[in-house]
């Protein structure tokens, strides 16, 4: 039988990545994420290697759309055995010139979204007796910004609040359900980031593997995460980032 995984901005980049080598595990996947010709796109790769998918147009930020999506996978699939918080978006800028707006919303796409999929989803987990969580926090988290000449604050709060939330809610939640963070450097998605293009030289010098990581790199972390057996691991953060300390 096929287990369920939830993955957020599962459309493209990280998670797109991610949600293809769970579905080669034998995950079903729902997708969450606002670009639906890209969600369009991922699906058709998930029934591609044989898997199921549902897909969701929706922004994570918003708590009663979790409430439903998370009811939704559950009708259709009977159960939720793991969770991948990955949609997120970094919005630099300097503390004096952002808004409260603007705060509020890079800490509401990048940490409340987080959440409000553990809401909903952790009951379900609880009541089936069992489920795993990843939350992609950032290497950002630790350092405050690598890759950006622009201030990033607002993001590395909202990342450093994801290891902090998960650490608490390992201990809650354990031990039916184990919960970790997921802490990339440099990951080269298929949009890339301009700044980062353009600064690749630069800091493959500080990376101790020579590289720019891939959304390969990150997946392979999440399906260990999602799928080893026996399982001792929880509420930890795990970077990934071929040991980067161009900071
Ligand atoms: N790429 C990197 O170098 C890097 C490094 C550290 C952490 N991360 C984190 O990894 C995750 C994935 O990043 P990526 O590089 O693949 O970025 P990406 O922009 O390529 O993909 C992010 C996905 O999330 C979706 N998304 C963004 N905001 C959303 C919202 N409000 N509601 C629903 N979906 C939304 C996007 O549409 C997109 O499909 C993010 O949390 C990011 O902060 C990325």
């Amino acid at each position: 039988m096929s287990k369920v995984a939830i993955v957020t901005g599962g459309a493209r980049g990280i998670g797109r990545g991610c949600a293809l080598a769970l579905a080669r595990k034998g995950f079903d996947i729902a997708l969450v994420d606002l670009l639906e010709p890209e969600m369009e796109r991922t699906s058709g790769e998930i029934a591609a290697v044989g898997q199921k998918a549902l897909r969701f147009a929706a922004d994570v930020a918003d708590h009663a759309h979790a409430r439903a999506i998370v009811d939704g996978v559950v009708k259709e699939w009977g159960r939720v055995d793991f969770l991948l918080n990955n949609a997120g978006k970094s919005m630099p800028k300097p503390m004096v010139e952002i808004t409260e707006e603007e705060f509020d919303r890079t800490i509401a796409i990048n940490l409340k979204s987080c959440f409000n999929y553990i809401h909903a989803t952790a009951p379900v987990m609880l009541r089936q007796g069992g489920g795993r969580i990843a939350s992609m926090s950032s290497l950002n988290a630790y350092t405050g910004g690598v890759t950006s000449a622009v201030s990033k604050f607002a993001y590395a709060a909202a990342k450093a609040g994801i290891l902090g939330m998960t650490r608490a809610l390992a201990k809650e939640l354990g031990p039916t359900i184990a919960i970790n963070a997921i802490c990339p450097g440099v990951i080269k998605t298929e949009l890339g980031n301009a700044l980062t293009r353009a600064r690749e030289p630069e800091l493959i010098k500080g990376i101790a593997l020579g590289r720019l990581g891939s959304p390969d790199d990150v997946a392979q972390l999440v399906v260990f995460l999602a799928t080893a057996e026996p399982n001792f691991i929880t509420g930890q953060d795990f970077k990934i980032d071929g040991f980067q300390w161009v900071i």
